[in-house]
């Protein structure tokens, strides 16, 4: 079953319909463009309260989009970009504000202490981040209207919030959505409160504009993430009300897998040939691609021809169906597949020349990322609202 079909099934989110689509749809036109592909193939599938964000950006009221990562990592890899990517469309098409949060206290929290290893220290977290950071920036968000920031220096902005969270958040409730345990640090265990506080505008009221006639606790916000997010904004949907505030909306996609086939692609993989990360070489994806993406191909090229391959399984399938935007050309690719007509090898010629094509865009950008580029995004300033 598709991971977003489980999510609206196990956690009671709704399937993004096809009206949902066509006002969004609409919207695009109305901006010269088109429903992002990973609308049109179910990449995002699943939401909650999406409508409430439709129907406030109908009636001329201001909304901001919310999302960020855990700087496992120093690069990014391929499925991180499906959130930010999606986050980029939804800033182009509503020109609203984007605020990106860096856990790096996060994953200090979650890190194996072992002595002398680099993981062990929040230096390591907090250098990282910054690449992370620079990653992010080269996703193309408008800088006018995007502030990206690291926990461990920007608590101050969160700290009111949490506050009043903290307050009325208790352990029963983190253990019953996050499982946490007696022996978890107490870092770990209150960290959902600091992921939770930025879904709610008045976190931002020293860089938000002051609208006329606006509350600022009216302003929705729409949180666009991979589906392992949602428990903590189910939390936060859950005691939104009591503080007054709204509960934001989110937009969910399914996860992109890893190259074995096995699970999501993950940066806290044990083998990194299981990743693509964004900043590797054309050689180096060849590679990954063609020695480690599980195939639904034949042993033999005669018994290939005989009977065919299964897509089913097939990893470098799955990555064009999200990433080749020509349905026709992907049903060719599938069918000949199917049919045994083309080969493994062949399909993943086609596969590497599309990722190749991908990254080689972002790490241009990526290089034309400075120090100047990094604080234009990451001071705060009064973002621009529409
Ligand atoms: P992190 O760093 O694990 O992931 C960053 C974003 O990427 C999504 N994601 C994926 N999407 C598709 N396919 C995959 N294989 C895949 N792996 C990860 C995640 O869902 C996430 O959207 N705690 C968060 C950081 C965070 C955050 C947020 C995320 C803070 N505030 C608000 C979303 C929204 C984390 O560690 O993300």
């Amino acid at each position: 079953m598709n991971t977003n079909y489980k999510i609206i099934k196990e956690f009671g989110s709704q399937e993004i319909t096809s009206s949902i689509l066509e006002r969004i749809s609409n919207i695009a036109q109305s901006r010269s463009m088109e429903l992002h592909p990973f609308l049109k193939n179910g990449l995002f599938s699943s939401h909650r309260d999406l409508e409430k964000i439709l129907d406030h950006y109908e009636d001329g009221k201001p909304f901001y989009i919310y999302t960020g990562r855990g700087p496992s990592s120093s690069s990014l890899h391929l499925g991180h970009l499906v959130p930010f990517i999606m986050t980029k469309y939804l800033q182009d098409l509503f020109q609203v504000p984007v605020i990106i949060q860096i856990t790096d206290d996060e994953k200090y929290y979650n890190a194996e202490q072992v002595k002398g290893q680099p993981k062990s220290k929040l230096d390591h977290f907090q250098e990282i981040a910054k690449e992370n950071i620079k990653d992010i920036i080269s996703i193309g968000f408008d800088s006018t209207r995007t502030y990206i920031f690291q926990n461990s220096w920007n608590i101050d902005l969160l700290y009111p919030e949490i506050i009043k969270a903290n307050k009325i958040i208790n352990l029963n409730q983190l253990q019953n959505v996050f499982g946490s345990t007696e022996s978890d640090s107490i870092g770990k265990i209150s960290f959902p409160v600091i992921q939770i506080v930025p879904s709610f505008a008045q976190t931002f009221q020293s860089i938000f504009p002051s609208i006329p006639d606006f509350n600022l606790k009216d302003v929705r916000c729409l949180i666009p993430c991979a589906i392992d997010q949602d428990p903590y904004f189910r939390l936060t949907r859950d005691i939104a009300p009591r503080l007054g505030y709204h509960k934001p909306s989110l937009i969910h996609s399914g996860f992109f897998a890893s190259l074995f086939g096995d699970s999501k692609m993950s940066s806290s993989a044990k083998d990194p040939n299981s990743v693509i990360f964004i900043n590797e070489t054309p050689k180096q994806v060849q590679k990954k691609i063609n020695k480690y993406a599980f195939s639904g191909g034949r042993d033999t090229i005669e018994e290939h021809r005989l009977y065919g391959g299964n897509p089913e399984v097939d990893i470098c399938c799955q990555y064009l169906k999200y990433l080749l935007d020509d349905q026709p050309r992907y049903e060719t690719i599938l069918s000949g597949y199917r049919s045994g007509y083309l080969l493994s090898g062949e399909l993943k010629k086609i596969t590497i020349d599309i990722i190749n094509q991908i990254l080689k865009e972002y790490q241009e950008l990526r290089r034309s990322v400075d120090e100047e580029t990094y604080q234009e995004y990451t001071t705060r300033k009064i973002l621009k609202f529409n």
